[in-house]
């Protein structure tokens, strides 16, 4: 019998272009040939070779309503939210004990006999910078899930070997997204010191987060729970869409906010959300409790970014560890902008044209000043944190529990 394979047939297939693909295949391989590889290829035909068009978002995406918080104004003002915030446990003391080995247990991860690379890669870890607000959340969450599993409240402060591994992932994940976004921005600032792209160049810069990103694929891959490699997959996706969609100019009014408001999920809180749920996942925990914990990571991502918006007009590097007004700068409209521009339609002119122009940097800045821009942002942060502590209110009571509820506090209250 004639041997045949799909290579040989695409081959043949190249130069035969006029024939219908069926004919084509008739020609390459005889009939008799062809209907037997047609036959025994539709059955699977869905499954291969046929290209990735569209991965759905694991299910539990769907419960994130980006309109969630433009109806509701904050129940807590803002210093009720800082009260509440310092009365409760500190999570950053909380999880103290495994964060202050997770830079260590990264670099772990990243060796390599190329000494650059392996240089590039460990640069933030080496500096030990940043306030690792993913770790942290991924720890405080298993924490509080595991303190169900039992009574002693002596023991009930821990994490599963394979939730401490979740944590040094998703800072792997997100330091990888870092040194991609500060090639992307021209950044020379991070965490305060020069961006790893000023010290290694671009071209590092980028490969390093590669490296970062494989690495962080092979230890994901060996904690060997298919769901959890799928969640964090998605979340590698979000963080490139998420980075597109800024990329792609937006409208103006409302949809300009609803498609900000949707950015913000695929380039921050897809990361947090999932982090959360993937731990609840790694502990087994129910689909009541996997909810909650997605939600309310998603929800403090969604209150992180529109705070870190609203510290790019009122942070100075000294605060922020990055230069200030790099939104606009970057041709960017953010929330207190997207807000300003409802008070002074001005703005959108502005926002068309990127603030390209001299003086439209200055000039926004200016209307968003004057405009309650700030405020608007500030609350809507405020209203996805009071979700977020909804979003956790059905966990058993715990120190870990509290702790998550002072994490979105501070998220919001924070001024760095
Ligand atoms: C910071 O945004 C950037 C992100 C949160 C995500 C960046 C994602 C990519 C570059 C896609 C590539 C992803 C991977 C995993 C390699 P920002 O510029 O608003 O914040 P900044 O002021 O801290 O720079
Ligand atoms: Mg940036």
């Amino acid at each position: 019998m004639r041997h045949y394979s799909i290579f040989n047939i695409l081959k043949k297939l190249e130069c035969r272009k006029y024939y219908s693909t069926i004919e084509s295949i008739e020609r390459a391989v005889g009939k008799h040939a062809a209907n037997t590889f047609i036959s025994s290829m539709d059955k699977n035909s869905k499954f291969i070779d046929v290209p990735t068009i569209c991965v759905h978002d694991p299910a539990n995406v769907d419960v994130w309503k980006w309109e969630v918080g433009l109806n509701c104004r904050p129940k807590l003002s803002i210093d009720e939210l800082t009260k509440m915030g310092k009365s409760l446990e500190d999570p950053f003391n909380l999880v103290e004990k495994d964060i202050c080995t997770l830079s260590g247990g990264i670099k772990e991860l990243l060796g390599s006999d190329h000494p650059v690379l392996e240089a590039c890669a460990k640069y933030f870890f080496d500096i030990d910078g940043g306030k690792k607000i993913r770790p942290t959340m991924v720890l405080a969450v298993s924490y509080a899930l595991n303190a169900s599993l039992t009574n002693n409240s002596s023991l009930n402060l821990f994490a599963l070997p394979s939730q401490k591994r979740l944590a040094e992932i998703s800072e792997m994940i997100h330091t990888a997204s870092l040194f991609h976004d500060d090639v992307i921005d021209k950044a020379t600032t991070r965490r305060g010191v020069p961006s790893v792209n000023q010290i290694f160049g671009n071209k590092l810069a980028i490969l390093g987060g590669d490296f970062l990103l494989s690495r962080a694929s092979i230890s994901l891959a060996r904690l060997r729970n298919v769901e959890v490699v799928e969640l964090l997959s998605t979340v590698i996706e979000h963080l490139v869409k998420g980075e597109v969609m800024q990329m792609k100019p937006s409208t103006i009014g409302n949809s300009a906010m609803e498609y900000y408001l949707r950015k913000n999920f695929y380039k921050t809180a897809s990361l947090m959300g999932h982090s959360c749920l993937a731990a609840s996942v790694l502990g087994g925990h129910n689909e009541e409790t996997q909810r909650a914990t997605y939600l309310y990571g998603t929800y403090v991502g969604q209150a992180f970014q529109l705070i870190d918006d609203a510290l790019d007009f009122e942070g100075s590097t000294a605060t922020i560890g990055k230069a200030p007004l790099a939104d606009l700068k970057s041709g960017l409209a953010t929330a207190p902008t997207i807000f300003a521009a409802l008070e002074y339609p001005i703005i959108e002119k502005l926002i068309n044209r990127k603030f390209e122009y001299e003086g439209d940097v200055e000039h926004a800045l200016e209307l968003v000043q004057k405009s309650n821009g700030l405020k608007l942002c500030k609350e809507l942060a405020q209203v996805h944190a009071e979700k977020a502590i909804e979003a956790i209110s059905t966990l058993s009571p715990s120190l870990a529990k509290d702790s998550l509820v002072a994490l979105a506090c501070k998220v919001v209250t924070r001024s760095s």
